[in-house]
């Protein structure tokens, strides 16, 4: 079945209803847009002119602003619009009385065939199409603001909408250049609302039960989430009252929400964000926004899943209950909110155990129900489905394989490759048996091109408590010496290696498990990490490239006092004068290390491998022959594909896919 749209009528022209008569000009329909004056409808129309002109100049729409302008036709005359109309979208004011109102008019007076579509971001579509005679031909189509280049429509289906009219509306929204999604059942606030709603409410009460204040809350969105903004940074922006009132929408309809009074404290004393002047934040002045300083150390503390973990139950809901697919949902909150990751993605990563951890721990603490973890996510804890960490989640992570050799686990779960040091009844200790084993498997994940990152982390309670000292015994000094020599070259093979190498810091770092650190890229701690070169107490010195490497990370001075005392020092010390690059709780290590080499991952293995080595042959001769092989790699890269690949992707505005060649 099909039904071919000639004439679009669009009933309202505010910020909505001009945006959307513009798009369907833009996709080539006949457009007829009403309102109740003459006068608005002329300010619609030059609004619509000028924003034409800026695609017009920016090369996104190819016609000129002329032609597609004269597809629009105005009129206050409703019955007039609708009378050989197609497809009717309607943008009025979000009162249900109204909508009913003018969709009995328009059903009364528009052909039978005429779908109508509501762009209602809260209100029952059922009832709304209750007032027509054709339910079936109702559907909920909710742009976003504004429309014209926001990517994503929810679409609606009603109590009584048919299959074909999804189909027919699914089809438009794609003709309007729109990604679209589909809520199948009618519920309040559909996905993006519902989704933004339990993120803003956790926010809310993570403030007020005192887990983290304002900055640090936005902050952790911004730096450890990825979101385009702060949560409270966000509410400023959009306005408080326009938060608060979409709430109030949902709670009358049944969505429940406990705790938190700092939106209703901020509504109730005026102080409404951006436009007023002052919200969260104080801004210059009304209307002038500024973005808030968020130091990114202010993201340390708080475990991001306190931001998300109640969407993802609400969401975990929406799939049981049919609502809408997990693919659908996730797509919603990248293109709706903006988020880098959709929920469930994000789910999958923190791993579904820890998810529920934090619900239930709430659950009990306050005893509010939307805290008591979904069926789904039990039953997935149950099945051991935990996430990427356990090859399968939401989604499926395929190439999720483990080789236990004697003394590592190497764990490939590509882009990404996981060392574990497996020795933890000795504290990973390094004996050579390890040493050779790390050597094959570095070896062997260099020329797997699928593998991008490599990280390493320690079994059990230590990262590696240094060289395995039971095998010191009756050494002469040559061949200490030479042990000495073939950890100082497994070393050099990771400080010098051709992919970023990351060491997730778990906990005792020592010896030569810390020169082993200090070869790697990056090293992320556990706030429970101790980091030292305790050599001294035995009669030694770091023989494994420690006198060499901690002096260069953090200076002569503190390298000496390290060195010289042997004393162990916490990870938030070492971070201090940069031993790590940043400390987490224990409980994130290894997410925080996926996170981050997947954010690495994502960039060209050639460029990070010239960066590595301009940085790292240019600290060790001097600067002259460090910016020559600087510019000499800038150069080289301009003959690689990632590089044309790189510039094509930014000028398409997508995200590029770099292959390493
Ligand atoms: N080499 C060999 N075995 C080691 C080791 C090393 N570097 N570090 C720890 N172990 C062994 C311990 O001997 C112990 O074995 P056991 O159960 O057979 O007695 C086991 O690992 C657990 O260590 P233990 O000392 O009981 O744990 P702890 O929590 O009391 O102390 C450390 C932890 C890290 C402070 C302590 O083990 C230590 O100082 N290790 C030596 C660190 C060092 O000097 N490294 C540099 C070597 S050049």
């Amino acid at each position: 079945m099909s039904l071919e749209i000639k004439k679009i009528a669009v009933i309202g022209a505010g910020t909505m209803g001009h945006g959307i008569a513009e798009l369907a000009a833009i996709a080539g329909y006949k457009v007829s847009i009403v309102d109740i004056s003459d006068e608005i409808l002329q300010n619609a129309l030059n609004k619509i002119q000028w924003s034409l002109g800026k695609l017009y100049e920016k090369g996104q729409v190819k016609e000129s602003v002329e032609i597609i302008i004269s597809r629009i036709s105005k009129t206050i005359n409703l019955i007039e619009a609708v009378r050989d109309a197609d497809f009717v979208i309607e943008a009025i004011i979000e009162k249900l009385e109204e909508k009913r109102r003018v969709f009995q008019i328009i059903d009364e007076n528009s052909p039978p065939h005429t779908i109508l579509a509501t762009n209602t971001s809260s209100l029952p579509i059922t009832e709304i199409a209750s007032a027509t005679r054709r339910p079936d031909k109702v559907i909920g189509m909710h742009f976003f603001n504004p429309p014209v280049l926001m990517p994503l429509v929810e679409i609606i289906r009603g109590k009584d909408t048919s299959d074909f009219t999804v189909q027919i509306t699914n089809e438009l929204a794609k003709k309007f250049g729109k990604q679209t999604v589909i809520v199948n059942k009618d519920i309040p606030g559909f996905i993006v609302n519902r989704i933004l709603a339990r993120v803003f409410n956790s926010a809310c009460n993570i403030v007020t039960e005192g887990k983290a204040d304002i900055i640090e809350v936005d902050s952790t969105a911004r730096y450890k989430l990825g979101f385009p903004m702060g949560i409270f940074e966000l509410a400023d922006y959009s306005g408080i009252d326009i938060f608060y009132y979409v709430l109030q929408v949902l709670v009358e309809r049944g969505f429940k929400v406990h705790g938190c009074n700092l939106f209703l404290e901020k509504f109730k004393a005026g102080e409404y964000g951006v436009k007023t002047g002052k919200g969260f934040y104080t801004y210059p002045s009304p209307g002038k926004f500024v973005k808030p300083e968020l130091p990114k150390e202010k993201s340390e503390k708080l475990n991001p899943l306190y931001i998300i973990a109640l969407a993802i139950n609400e969401a975990a809901w929406m799939v049981r209950e049919g609502i809408a697919s997990k693919e659908d949902i996730d797509k919603a909150c990248r293109l709706g909110l903006g988020y880098p990751k959709g929920v469930f993605e994000y789910a999958d990563e923190f791993g579904i155990d820890n998810v529920v951890k934090i619900l239930e721990e709430i659950k009990k603490e306050k005893g509010w129900e939307e805290y008591s973890p979904d069926p789904l996510l039990i039953q997935m804890v149950n099945e051991g489905r935990l996430g990427i960490k356990s090859g399968k989640g939401f989604y499926e992570y395929g190439k999720f394989e483990e080789r236990k050799l004697s003394t590592i686990i190497l764990r490939i779960e590509e882009p990404l490759a996981w060392i574990f040091l497996n020795r933890p009844e000795r504290l990973n200790a390094l004996n050579l048996e390890m040493v050779k084993e790390l050597s094959q498997v570095l070896d062997e994940l260099e020329l797997n091109e699928r593998i991008r990152v490599l990280i390493i982390t320690g079994m059990g309670r230590a990262f590696c408590a240094g060289a395995d000292v039971t095998g010191f015994q009756g050494l002469t000094p040559f061949l200490a010496a030479i042990l000495s020599r073939r950890f100082q070259e497994l070393f050099n093979k990771i400080d010098f290696y051709t992919k970023p190498i990351i060491a997730a810091l778990n906990g005792y770092t020592l010896g030569g498990g810390l020169e082993m650190a200090m070869a790697c890229d990056f090293r992320i701690a556990s706030e429970q990490a101790e980091l030292g070169q305790p050599e001294i107490n035995l009669g030694l010195i770091p023989g494994a490239g420690g006198t060499q490497r901690l002096s260069r990370l953090i200076g002569e001075g503190k390298a000496k006092e390290l060195i010289y005392t042997g004393e162990r020092i916490p990870a938030k010390e070492a971070l201090n004068f940069g031993l790590v690059n940043k400390v987490v709780s224990h409980d994130e290590l290894l997410n925080e290390a996926r996170r981050f080499a997947l954010k690495i991952a994502e960039k060209s293995p050639l460029s990070l491998l010239a960066a590595k080595y301009s940085i790292k042959f240019g600290l060790e001769s001097n600067i002259w022959s460090g910016m020559a092989l600087e510019s000499s790699l800038f150069g080289l890269l301009f003959s690689t594909e990632d590089f044309i690949e790189g510039v094509s992707a930014f000028l398409e505005k997508r995200k590029p896919k770099f292959k390493g060649k």
